[in-house]
């Protein structure tokens, strides 16, 4: 078995008396894509923070992360802050909340060099133009000049996937991505994303409410809910045969292209208020599929078919 790149057991993120992120495991294999889908509020920001040592403080993180055979809780902030950057990166919903608006883009891009590698500033810009046209950028000298304000918001996550891939990181996160883009350029981006990830290797981890994007980028598939992954295993596996209600209850609400759906169907109420959890499956109040028994503990992840998980006592009969 070849080491994973990105290992969690049983991660866990407390923010004050609140159980944000619960005993969460997964692993990444180098050069592969893990879709963590949710609706909003269900960690999986969170999920992504704590990879990149990142989490709002005070927080408390709980339980192992390894990454590239190395400890991550715990690691002394210097050489976290080098990895952050050179060997993991991350990517957001709004790049201008991370973009710095009175910098050009290209020195935004070199400045990463000149930091993590060490490239001196003039080459480093000259690299910076490089990775601009890498990135889908037309005319990238001109642009390396542009301050973020003067570039649309497609370009701007062009941008930021080139500052995120200028070192070469065996791990790209991409939390909602093209979430706040037009559906023409979210396409365009989601292939770049994909073309960037064959060509360099890079395992990604790909997060989405969103779970028709999911299924356009991941190999694997986590679902989490409150917290909690509900649901994991291969992409086709969890798509075809999803084993938990709140799996097939994502599915129905991804649109279908053929039927053109004024109103698109969503999972009735809204997910649980994290500061005060119940005893049993957290999903029993919106669970169509729901018996007494369902509130007697949290349901543990157990397998549905080899490599494909499901935490809900009645995997094989609601399904
Ligand atoms: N800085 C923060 N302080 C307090 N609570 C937070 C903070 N950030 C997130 N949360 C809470 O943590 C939970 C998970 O948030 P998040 O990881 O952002 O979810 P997602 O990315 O799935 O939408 C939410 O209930 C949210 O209210
Ligand atoms: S454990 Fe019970 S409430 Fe939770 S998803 Fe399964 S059937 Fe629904
Ligand atoms: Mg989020």
């Amino acid at each position: 078995m070849p080491q994973p790149l990105l290992l969690t057991e049983d991660l866990t993120v407390d923010l004050g008396e609140v159980r944000i992120v619960d005993r969460l495991s997964f692993q990444l294999e180098a050069g592969r894509t893990l879709g963590v889908v949710g609706e909003s509020g269900c960690g999986k920001s969170m999920t992504a923070l704590a990879v990149m040592g990142l989490v709002p403080t005070p927080s408390r993180l709980g339980g192992r992360m390894v990454f590239e055979g190395r400890g991550l809780l715990g690691m002394p902030e210097p050489e976290r802050r080098t990895l952050r950057g050179r060997r993991m990166a991350m990517i957001f919903q709004e790049p201008m909340t991370a973009l710095n608006p009175v910098v050009p883009v290209g020195v935004q891009i070199a400045e990463m060099l000149v930091v993590h590698d060490g490239m001196p500033p003039a080459e480093a810009e000259r690299h910076a133009v490089g990775l601009l046209d890498r990135v889908g950028i037309a005319a990238p000298d001109q642009r390396a000049k542009a301050y973020p304000h003067e570039l649309s918001g497609g370009m701007r996550q062009r941008v930021m996937i080139a500052i995120a891939i200028a070192c070469r990181p065996a791990l790209l996160i991409a939390d909602e991505p093209t979430t706040a883009l037009d559906v023409s350029v979210q396409a365009q981006i989601l292939d770049l994303l994909l073309e960037l990830q064959r060509d360099e290797g890079m395992a990604m981890l790909f997060i989405s409410h969103n779970l028709g994007v999911i299924s356009e980028m991941a190999d694997e598939i986590m679902v989490m809910y409150a917290g909690r992954a509900v649901e994991r295993g291969p992409a086709q596996e969890v798509l075809l045969r999803p084993g938990h209600p709140y799996t097939r209850g994502l599915i129905a609400t991804i649109p279908d292209p053929e039927r053109r759906q004024a109103v698109l169907p969503v999972i009735a109420g809204n997910v649980p208020d994290l500061r005060f959890r119940t005893p049993g499956c957290a999903f029993a109040p919106r669970c169509g599929a729901a018996v007494a028994a369902c509130a007697d503990g949290v349901p543990a992840l157990r397998p549905l078919a080899p490599a494909h998980e499901v935490a809900c006592i009645r995997a094989e009969v609601a399904a």
